[in-house]
């Protein structure tokens, strides 16, 4: 429709049309039975405003999205179509890894195809916006949602940001689907890492660590933003002019949608920030939050706001514009199924192209922790009998608490890919124990007692299943360990305090240890996990995450040596709970444990922990062995900031693997007028190398890698020196030095 013609629809609207456009309710409020009782009642608000609702989330079908667009639009006088919005995070029917594994493949690229992939299928299946990507940085693995983070560090989250925007958005309007980018902003940094807990920090650390990825989504068209439930700095982000509005409206220029959390609005009032809902809405409002999820407070208080003088109808009606704006954009007038249909859905979901990417994608997400004398790659010719055992053995459930439309029955069991390498003669398999048995962990997600029953056996059979799991185990040659955390222990309201693997499969892991047999763990997980206690018994160890669909031939492939493992951490593996929020990009402090002369007690360290993680970010093993040489620098001194120097450092793949390195650039300002971290990431490239294949790899350095955020929050550039490292993880040392002049 012509922006006339859209601009004359706004124009004939009643105050009551244009505020339902303003409201985002659930697919039951649109159920075949008779809402009035159920949950339009619960939420306390008219018939006439469900009538007049102008989005619903987490429909997904074309039948079921059809059906709803073609009662909705019959009730009403202005014919405005829904748009359908969901949670489609990490795939909707082909599930890749969950995003932390996604981040771990430090593939940009590949992601990207994966994200269109994931569009085709939304976009066949009747949905118009994902609510993703997430892109908190996340640097505390107490918080469950992790899970949906690329990691904890702002440059590769960045990359990330951009690639998961343009794989959902690159074939918009016709196709494709529109990315609502979330939580902003700086969630991942709630105290404690306690889910929903406050956020507060210096403008400075905000901007410098917690703002990059969210800008670099805007910057990359990201067409809506979800505002956080969290308070920044004592204030409410859904309620926070200054943030939504100065920042990301005016300096940004985003003059998308900005959609509330899930009835984070009405939280406004639980904060102790609004006194009831009507100054909720009325704060929301004036902060630009144009769509309100899933609560009252719109629907009941825009209308007495504007009628009582408190509230300037012009606000609606540019909240208004900016919805209308987007449907028209996605061609919802000319078609409010747009494209969508079931013989479409049912061509385009989990197709044999899709699953095959989302097998590469999972295998690159795949991190080998640990791999002592070379024990993997197995070879299924060798005359040994492999024992998979554990929880995950032939788990369907591989797909992480945020696939909420994945189809489980799809997912491909470790058990299964095992299968296609390994003949029935040599594969020797037993459960051993349940993921995990804390009946309170899944009371408190509501599950009653004969539900739980089905999850957690008996005693007497985990007794059974432990016993079995010996005795396979005692006829194994190597035993294989899928274990890890249970689905409900990370995601959305997923914090924990302690993160070790659970104790019924520490249990069952130590007896097995008693056989002293080379053990390889596989841990499926949506976190970083404490795997200190149990690193020196275990002969390897592959950090699997949730690996999708595709999880059990991608696991497989690694182990029998089908793909050679190249996924590096994008987010560190703690040694202890203690250390968190724990990350690389630390600052020195006045009294360094790396550079400090002071005696040995009085440096920045614990007495009873290291301060180094387990495993660092951008720490990863192959099946080949690459070594870096003679990292060089073209200059000295960069001349001002139009100059650049070329950093090149020669690899050398000293195995007879072919693999890919991810060669990593780390910067570090030694001197500044505010402290910079001991290093940063700043670049990062996929190298292939063939067997024993040798090449030179070159960086440039430009002086938009040396920019930082001032005492003035102004981004700046300072001379002075300045550290370059080049190597495998965050943890090299090998490094020169220019200056800049
Ligand atoms: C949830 C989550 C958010 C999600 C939304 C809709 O509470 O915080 O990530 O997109 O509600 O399901």
């Amino acid at each position: 429709m012509e922006e006339r013609k859209l601009r004359e629809l706004l124009n004939s609207l009643s105050l009551d049309e244009k505020i339902g456009q303003l409201i985002q309710l659930s697919g039951e409020f649109f159920s075949a039975k008779d809402v009035s009782l159920g949950p339009q009642k619960k939420l306390g608000i008219t018939k006439e405003m469900v009538d007049l609702c102008g989005s619903v989330m987490n429909v997904v079908g074309a039948k079921e999205t059809h059906r709803i667009q073609d009662a909705n639009l019959k009730n009403k006088k202005h014919p405005i179509p829904l748009i359908f919005m969901s949670d489609i995070i990490y795939g909707l029917k082909t599930v890749y890894p969950i995003p932390l594994g996604l981040g771990a493949t430090w593939d940009p690229d590949l992601i990207q195809k994966a994200y269109r992939n994931t569009a085709e299928e939304a976009y066949a299946s009747g949905n118009q916006v994902t609510f993703a990507p997430m892109i908190d940085l996340a640097r505390d693995a107490r918080w469950g949602r992790v899970l949906e983070s690329t990691g904890e560090d702002p440059y590769l989250n960045s990359r990330f940001a951009e690639s998961m925007v343009k794989g959902f958005q690159e074939d918009l309007p016709k196709y494709g689907i529109a990315s609502c980018i979330k939580h902003f902003a700086a969630y991942g940094a709630v105290e404690s890492g306690r889910e929903y807990n406050a956020t507060d920090m210096s403008e400075n650390r905000l901007r410098q660590y917690y703002l990059p990825s969210y800008k670099a989504a805007v910057d990359a068209g990201a067409k809506m933003v979800m505002s956080s439930f969290n308070t920044l700095n004592g204030v409410p982000v859904t309620g926070n002019k200054w943030i939504l509005k100065d920042i990301l409206r005016k300096e940004w220029n985003f003059d998308g949608i900005i959609i509330s959390d899930y009835a984070a609005i009405s939280e406004l009032v639980a904060h102790g920030f609004a006194q009831d809902n009507k100054q909720a809405s009325k704060l929301a409002m004036n902060a630009t939050v144009d769509i309100d999820m899933k609560s009252p407070c719109y629907a009941n208080e825009l209308k007495p706001l504007v009628t009582e003088g408190e509230l300037d109808e012009k606000k609606i009606d540019d909240a208004v514009w900016r919805v209308l704006k987007l449907k028209n954009e996605l061609g919802l007038f000319e078609d409010p199924y747009r494209g969508s249909s079931e013989e479409l859905e049912k061509k385009s979901v989990l197709t044999p192209e899709k699953r095959q990417l989302a097998r590469k994608v999972s295998t690159e997400a795949m991190v080998l922790l640990k791999n002592k004398n070379n024990v993997l790659p197995l070879n299924p010719e060798d005359n040994k009998k492999i024992a998979l055992i554990g929880p995950y053995e032939n788990e369907h459930e591989l797909l992480g608490l945020w696939a909420v439309h994945g189809d489980r029955k799809e997912t491909v069991t470790i058990e299964d890919g095992f299968k296609t390498y390994l003949n029935s003669d040599k594969l020797l398999t037993a459960k051993g124990t349940d993921i995990l048995r804390d009946k309170s962990m899944f009371k408190g997600i509501g599950l009653s007692e004969e539900q739980i029953e089905k999850i957690v056996s008996s005693d007497s059979v985990e007794k059974e299943n432990n016993d079995k799991a010996i005795e396979v185990a005692k006829e194994a040659d190597i035993i294989v360990f899928a274990g890890g955390e249970h689905t409900i222990e990370s995601g959305e309201a997923g914090s924990r305090g302690n993160l070790t693997l659970p104790d019924n499969q520490l249990h069952l892991l130590n007896k097995l240890f008693e056989l002293n047999k080379p053990i390889i763990l596989v841990n499926i997980s949506g976190r970083p996990m404490i795997l200190t206690d149990i690193e020196p018994k275990l002969e390897a160890i592959i950090q699997a995450w949730f690996p999708g669909t595709e999880g059990g031939n991608a696991i497989s492939d690694i182990i029998f040596g089908k793909a050679n493992p190249s996924g590096r951490l994008s987010m560190s593996f703690p040694y202890a709970v203690g250390q968190l929020p724990v990350y690389y990009s630390q600052f020195s402090t006045g009294r360094s444990v790396r550079t400090s002369t002071h005696s040995s007690r009085f440096m920045s360290k614990y007495l009873d922990i290291p301060n180094d993680p387990l495993y660092p970010f951008g720490y990863g093993l192959s099946y080949s062995k690459v070594c870096y040489d003679n990292l060089k620098l073209s200059s000295k001194e960069m001349n001002g900031e139009s100059d650049k120097i070329v950093a090149t450092i020669d690899l050398q793949n000293k195995s007879n693997v072919d693999t890919t390195e991810i060669v990593q650039l780390y910067l570090q300002d030694k001197f500044a007028s505010v402290v910079q971290p001991i290093k940063e990431l700043k670049s990062f490239k996929r190298v292939s190398l063939k067997a024993n294949e040798q090449k030179n790899v070159s960086f440039d350095i430009t002086s938009d890698m040396l920019r930082f955020y001032g005492t003035d929050n102004k981004l700046t550039v300072e001379p002075g020196e300045f550290n370059v490292f080049v190597g495998p993880n965050s943890d090299t040392d090998q490094y020169d030095s220019f200056e800049l002049k």
